[in-house]
């Protein structure tokens, strides 16, 4: 028999353990760590992102602030945005929801963003401290995957690790923190061009599954007592929930689960480990100010 993956239970284990930081703060005379968000434009994915980061600011006790520009604003408008919350003292860590509108070029904004404010992890320079093992912060969703196998204390040293995926927030960042020392996997990344990919996948001790592509790891791709971990959560239509939609992962979940020794769910696996990341870059770059000071 499987067992399930409780993305919910740690992240709350996680968030209990970062409100008690934020009151030994509090106690301590420290400031209560402050997290803003840029949203551009109303996609309705990032507006529920954003929504989610900032009630999970709440729960823990952070300061959050939300800057909203519509969807045709300008280059030099999201530019100037990120130079304001850049030099305020206030604010430890912002993130900039993505997707961004298309008119505005994504490697550009992130440039712009304080390295040591970067509590995404998306800029180059805490990217690059990441291949390198040096302490940064780490993008939300790989960090929260290496956490949930912690805590789950699935081995993976010496296990044969296959990510489908090789986009620069998941796929790719994940495949290089499972490969660095201490963690010790061995690590494939698959993607859209790869060949006789459930030949790769059916090797896995450890498959994460992070493509987007609903049911795409079917039962034949996965061996018998692997680990697989979803993080796909495409929004697909349902007449059973009130907004109309439900998120799917890229696992055949009926059918995969049984095969596996541990699975993650979809929802309730990945995503609230996601959130509680960034939780913890915040409150790791509000700790790293006090001791710059
Ligand atoms: N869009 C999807 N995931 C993320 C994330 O982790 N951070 C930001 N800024 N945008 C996203």
């Amino acid at each position: 028999m499987y067992k399930l993956i409780d993305g919910e239970k740690i992240a709350s284990d996680i968030k209990l353990e970062i409100k008690q930081e934020v009151n030994k703060r509090v106690l301590s005379g420290l400031k209560i760590p402050h997290l803003a968000a840029v949203l551009a434009g109303n996609n309705p994915s990032a507006e529920t992102y954003v929504a989610n980061k900032i009630k999970d600011c709440e729960e823990v006790g952070f300061k959050s602030s939300l800057n909203r520009l519509d969807a045709n604003t300008s280059e030099k408008e999201l530019l100037d945005a990120i130079k304001s919350l850049n030099s305020n003292p206030d604010i430890d860590g912002f993130i900039v929801q993505l997707p961004l509108p298309d008119h505005i070029k994504e490697v550009k904004i992130i440039e712009a963003i304080d390295p040591s404010k970067d509590v995404d992890g998306f800029h180059p320079s805490n990217i690059g401290k990441m291949i390198l093992g040096l302490p940064c912060f780490l993008p939300a969703t790989p960090y929260g995957i290496i956490e949930l196998l912690k805590r789950y204390n699935i081995e993976t040293a010496g296990k044969y690790c296959v990510v489908i995926g090789r986009s620069n927030i998941v796929g790719r960042p994940v495949s290089i923190l499972l490969s660095l020392k201490g963690v010790d996997a061995t690590v494939t990344v698959a993607h859209s061009r790869t060949k006789n990919i459930a030949e790769i996948t059916r090797k896995a001790d450890i498959l994460i599954a992070a493509i987007g592509s609903p049911n795409f790891v079917t039962e034949d791709m996965v061996k018998e007592g692997a680990v697989v971990i979803d993080v796909g959560t495409t929004r697909v239509k349902s007449d059973k929930t009130k907004s109309g939609w439900k998120l799917k992962g890229d696992v055949d979940f009926e059918n995969v689960a049984p095969k596996c020794s541990y699975i993650t769910p979809v929802p309730g696996g990945v995503g609230p480990m996601t959130r509680v990341s960034l939780l913890r870059n915040t409150l790791l770059a509000a700790t790293l100010k006090d001791a710059n000071k």
